[in-house]
């Protein structure tokens, strides 16, 4: 058997199974197991950085918990962040890596990122099943719960395979979770499929709780090829469709109940055991501050770039509320035509403006472009540009004003609970409708989809900073304050994560044998 790719960290070897171990196991897996949860996200820099999040209260409440990296992300983790202090505070808290199959020089994200899923299921999953057996005979004994990311659906096959309770948690928006779902039916009533050259504000009529303000544009990028063959339709259609699986034990969601409770009542219909637990990064940062055991850590970084952290020194000399935050996530590159439209149309609003410029992979698809001497100079006067920022602290800055955004759903959620306005501008899955849903439904911002022209972007950053300020400002810290408040005890979220640890414990009595 073949365990290359399976590494045990805090043991620093690999382990090994022998099936005569494995029969052992099946008579030692009932009842009164400790709560050992295992948790395996998304190889990808939002999905990790939000599920780690979780595995640390997890941890806070005396879950053990094995949380799966691939060799890519923990090789990053390792590197940019202050990943093995942290773990030291939390005592039954390991990493454990897992090959994802891609040789070391993958890009692993834009156009190729598809090669990732292909390749977890093909070469990942054998190595996933080998490692739970493995656990049975080793320390912290074993594992009697999953939480995976629901689009690695074969996590749920090996759980059902080796008898382990799991539960699905996605990181992206429900919203959009929700329009997945509802793919097939809008095939089914013609809605789908349509070109990108049709008419993209006609009306979306079969997703249930968006009639009223769901329009083509809306749905996400891949629904615009006209062709339902396309191998990312057909991902995310199965994607939607796992709300039925019936072998997750329940869904658990970044979001609070505040925020998104007409479409999670429509999700409910079909996936009744939803555990809404957002916005995890706050809900960590509440836990540690009123916890009596655990250290509050200097940082809760999950970055998998290396920060620059001179932005909140700049930041700690602007006035209060008057800088744009720009930032398109870890996936979006922009053209060099874009790039010049946003530069301009930032520098022309007369904003000061904090841009994260990724170097890696480059935020600009082609080599980087000249840039004109009076947009150098007006950036020196009025903006500060970085590599990666660390962007939990930087939307909690008092000086921030507002957020140009892809509206990945981290950042989304990051920047509604910190009370900060955006313009979002999204890319592609499911920050098309994350951006309909911060301008119609949330009423946080504006959502300047389908369009990149400096003249628009200089009106909608004015609007954002000066026109709508106070309106969007108002509306934008209520939200936030529904957030804080679903946080502390007896509110939404805090009553929902208390339920999810507690089915969690119930679930390692139920932990059936190996075959
Ligand atoms: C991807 C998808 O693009 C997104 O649509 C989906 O909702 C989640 O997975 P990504 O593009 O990386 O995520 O965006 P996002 O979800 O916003 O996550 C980015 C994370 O990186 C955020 O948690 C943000 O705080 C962090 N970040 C971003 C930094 O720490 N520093 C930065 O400079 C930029």
């Amino acid at each position: 058997m073949n365990y290359e790719g399976i590494n045990n960290e805090s043991e620093g070897k690999h382990m090994s199974k022998t099936p005569e171990k494995k029969s052992k196991i099946a008579t030692m897996a009932e009842g009164e197991l400790h709560p050992h949860v295992l948790i395996f996200p998304l190889p990808l820099q939002g999905p990790v950085n939000a599920t780690f999040k979780l595995a640390e209260l997890l941890s806070l409440s005396g879950i053990s918990v094995t949380f799966l990296l691939t060799d890519h992300i923990h090789g990053r983790l390792n590197r940019h962040t202050n990943l093995q202090s942290r773990l030291r505070q939390y005592p039954g808290f390991r990493i454990k890596t897992i090959s994802d199959g891609l040789p070391a020089d993958h890009p692993r994200e834009g156009n190729r990122y598809m090669e990732l899923f292909d390749s977890l299921k093909a070469k990942t999953r054998p190595l996933f099943k080998e490692m739970l057996c493995a656990y049975e005979d080793s320390p912290p004994g074993p594992v009697t719960c999953i939480i995976s990311d629901g689009i690695l659906d074969f996590t749920g096959d090996v759980a059902d395979e080796v008898g382990v309770p799991i539960f699905f948690i996605r990181t992206y928006s429900p919203t959009c979770l929700w329009i997945f779902f509802c793919l097939p039916k809008l095939v089914q009533s013609g809605e789908l499929p349509f070109h990108g050259d049709d008419d993209l504000d006609e009306a979306v009529k079969g997703v249930p709780g968006m009639e009223t303000f769901l329009r083509r544009r809306d749905l996400p990028e891949f629904c615009r090829s006209g062709d339902i063959t396309d191998p990312k339709f057909k991902l995310y259609a199965a994607e939607g469709k796992g709300l039925l699986n019936s072998r997750s034990r329940g869904l658990i969601l970044n979001t609070f109940e505040e925020l998104d409770g007409s479409i999670l009542a429509e999700i409910r219909n079909v996936c009744p055991n939803l555990y809404t637990v957002g916005p995890l990064h706050a809900a960590l940062r509440t836990k540690l501050k009123s916890s009596e055991t655990t250290p509050f850590p200097s940082s809760s970084s999950n970055s998998l770039w290396p920060e620059d952290r001179s932005c909140l020194a700049w930041l700690d000399k602007q006035p209060r509320k008057s800088v744009i935050y720009v930032s398109f996530g870890s996936i979006a590159t922009l053209t060099k035509h874009q790039l010049m439209e946003f530069w301009h149309g930032l520098v022309n609003s007369e904003q000061r403006f904090l841009w994260v410029f990724r170097r890696e992979p480059l935020a600009v698809k082609d080599s980087p472009t000249e840039i004109p001497a009076d947009l150098e100079e007006s950036t020196k006067e009025r903006g500060f540009i970085v590599g990666w920022a660390p962007q939990e602290e930087v939307l909690a800055h008092p000086a921030m004003g507002g957020f140009v955004t892809h509206c990945g759903w981290n950042s989304t959620i990051e920047s509604v609970s910190e009370g900060v306005p955006m313009v979002s501008w999204p890319y592609f899955l499911d920050q098309q409708v994350n951006s309909r849903f911060v301008e119609a439904v949330y009423n946080v911002g504006l959502d300047m989809k389908d369009t990149c022209d400096r003249v628009i972007i200089e009106k909608m950053v004015r609007d954002l900073m000066v026109e709508k300020k106070d309106e969007l400002l108002q509306r934008a810290e209520e939200m936030a304050g529904m957030a804080r408040r679903s946080l502390v005890e007896g509110g939404s979220s805090f009553c929902n994560f208390q339920r999810l640890v507690n089915d969690i414990k119930k679930s390692s009595s139920s932990r059936v044998h190996y075959p």
